[in-house]
């Protein structure tokens, strides 16, 4: 079982970060954005409430966990909204990620 796995995220004037995540410490795709200072609002830090960690799935391979609820009712709202379309904070990190790639979407 792997300890970390490697993701790749677009910023909203294109440039790609690669970003190395560990996995024990529960981290959400937010959370690892966050601590790369990439530049993802998140602004109610996690709570599912303010969608400014809205991101786009760039390859689908990696499974993702379905969306929630809540998620799923704060994205229906968005104008930005794609099919691909997610919420960073809701994502937990797993080792079915590894290889990732998603876009932060612009506001
Ligand atoms: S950080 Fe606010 S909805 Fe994700």
């Amino acid at each position: 079982m792997k300890d970390e796995i490697t993701i790749t995220v677009t910023d909203q004037v294109g440039i790609e970060h690669t970003l190395i995540c560990p996995l024990e410490m529960g981290l959400t795709l937010k959370d690892i954005c966050k601590a790369y200072e990439l530049p993802m609002e998140a602004m109610c830090g996690g709570m599912a409430i303010c969608a400014t960690c809205h991101c786009f799935i760039l390859n689908n391979e990696p499974s993702l966990p379905e969306k929630n609820d809540v998620e799923d009712a704060l994205l229906s709202e968005l104008f930005t909204s794609k099919e691909t379309s997610r919420l960073a904070c809701q994502i937990y990190l797993t080792a079915q990620m590894d290889g990732l790639s998603i876009e932060i979407a612009a506001d």
